[in-house]
């Protein structure tokens, strides 16, 4: 901090001033521009610890404990009866590192408040059940990653919650779908696999007019792309193990919301036994501090990707919400004005040819990995693994065809991944090794 210097120089004082760097003073001089952005805010945080000597950690350590010692009875009951902020008792309950990481993703979603999980569908459920009950009906996109239909499907149905499978890129066919018992409807921001990126201001407005929440799945985009609350959602929800982590390590999930229903969501997590464990919170937030450098270079990484694969013989179709075929471009300029994430999915027509092309792809070097956002790229094949648990017909409805291939587009040299890309495209095809 010491070495910004509060006061700007006055560009006469330094004439060799590069453009660049005088396009960054111009804005410091504005105070209105002063707020740190996301970047300045995910370097920093989870910032030190306590003193230890004279010095102090300057990054947060992690607290890898069960419980909490009390120096009395007294303070034990504080605890219970919400006296004591910022003192913890079990691990389940919470810790200092769960407590960084959710008060890092209220800021940088927009929330009042943040609950951290087990899993990212820890996370969807508990937000959820923080708002319905037996009784009440739910309608979701139908084009959501497989694991948010089934467990809709599977459990949900059991305690006596519908739900409506709907396109939310349909908002007619969405109006259509809320009945005077729906309280939720939960979309992804860019959906799983075919990254369809429906209009979130109108499907909160048609929330809204019904008395229901919108729930959104903001993994695919992070907060770097996209900060729902702002466009009218009530609720946003993360996988940790995708982009906020980013690595591949941190296994977790975060419900971001008002007070409220964060109080609801984290009781849930609590009672369920879902809580998020205080390494892979630690974990989670060390990946975050290069949250938005990592979101820009992912998303210029696919830009080039998914334009090369467009231009390649052997491929029915690229999906990716930047292209100029894509049926959410509209959308997309208006909502996604700095990119749209690492993910591009592509169509080889058959499952033969895609079983060829993935046994291709890893031996040139991008691995078969069934998750997505590390910074390596890696591809999955969503029919066999994310949506296997769907019927064909449900498959068929939302586009995850036999041939549909995932990439999950790394930070490397964009050159290298499509020289890769490529090389399996082409021996793939040809069978010329
Ligand atoms: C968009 C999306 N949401 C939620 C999840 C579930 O997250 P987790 O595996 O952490 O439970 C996934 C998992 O792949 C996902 O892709």
């Amino acid at each position: 901090m010491a070495e910004t210097p509060e006061v700007p120089f006055p560009e006469e004082q330094c004439p060799q001033t590069p453009p660049a760097a005088k396009a960054i003073l111009r804005r410091v001089e504005q105070p209105a521009a002063r707020a740190p952005s996301a970047r300045t805010r995910t370097a920093r945080l989870a910032e030190g610890g306590s003193l230890v000597g004279r010095s102090r950690p300057l990054a947060e350590p992690l607290y890898q404990t069960t419980v909490w010692a009390f120096g009395s009875g007294d303070d034990v009951d504080a605890w219970y009866e919400g006296r004591a902020p910022g003192t913890h008792l079990y691990y389940r309950n919470g810790n200092p590192n769960m407590a960084s990481l959710e008060a890092a993703l209220a800021d940088l979603e927009g929330g009042e408040s943040a609950a951290s999980a087990g899993s990212g569908m820890a996370a969807i459920a508990a937000g959820f059940l923080a708002i319905v009950g037996a009784g009440d009906h739910i309608v979701a996109d139908r084009a959501c990653y497989g694991g948010t239909t089934v467990l809709l499907r599977e459990e949900f149905a059991r305690l006596g919650i519908e739900h409506t499978l709907v396109d939310a890129t349909d908002c007619d066919a969405v109006r259509d779908a809320m009945r005077t018992n729906t309280r939720v409807l939960h979309v992804e921001s860019i959906s799983n696999p075919l990254l369809r990126c429906p209009d979130l201001p109108r499907l909160a407005s048609i929330a809204r007019d019904r008395g229901a929440l919108l729930s959104v799945d903001n993994t695919f985009a992070s907060p770097i792309l996209m900060r729902p609350i702002e466009h009218g959602a009530d609720l946003v929800t993360h996988s940790l193990a995708k982009y906020l982590g980013g690595s591949s390590v941190a296994v977790g999930g975060i419900v971001i919301g008002s007070r409220g229903l964060i109080d609801g969501a984290r009781a849930r997590l609590v009672r369920l036994g879902a809580t998020i464990g205080a390494f892979d919170a630690w974990m989670a937030l060390q990946g975050m501090k290069t949250l938005a450098l990592r979101m820009e270079a992912h998303s210029a990484n696919a830009r080039a990707v998914a334009h090369a694969l467009d231009r390649h013989p052997g491929i029915a179709a690229v999906h990716f919400p930047e292209l100029p075929g894509h049926p959410d471009r509209a959308v997309v300029g208006r909502l996604y004005p700095t990119g749209c994430g690492g993910m591009v999915s592509f169509d080889v027509g058959s499952a033969a040819a895609a079983r060829a092309l993935l046994a291709e792809v890893s031996r040139a070097g991008i691995p078969l990995a069934p998750s997505l956002a590390d910074t390596r790229t890696t591809v999955s094949y969503p029919a066999g693994t994310s949506h296997r648990a769907l019927s064909l017909a449900e498959r068929r409805a939302i586009g995850v065809t036999d041939g549909l291939i995932r990439l999950s587009v790394g930070i490397e040299s964009p050159e290298d991944i499509v020289t890769d890309l490529d090389r399996a495209l082409r021996v793939a095809r040809t069978g010329a090794r």
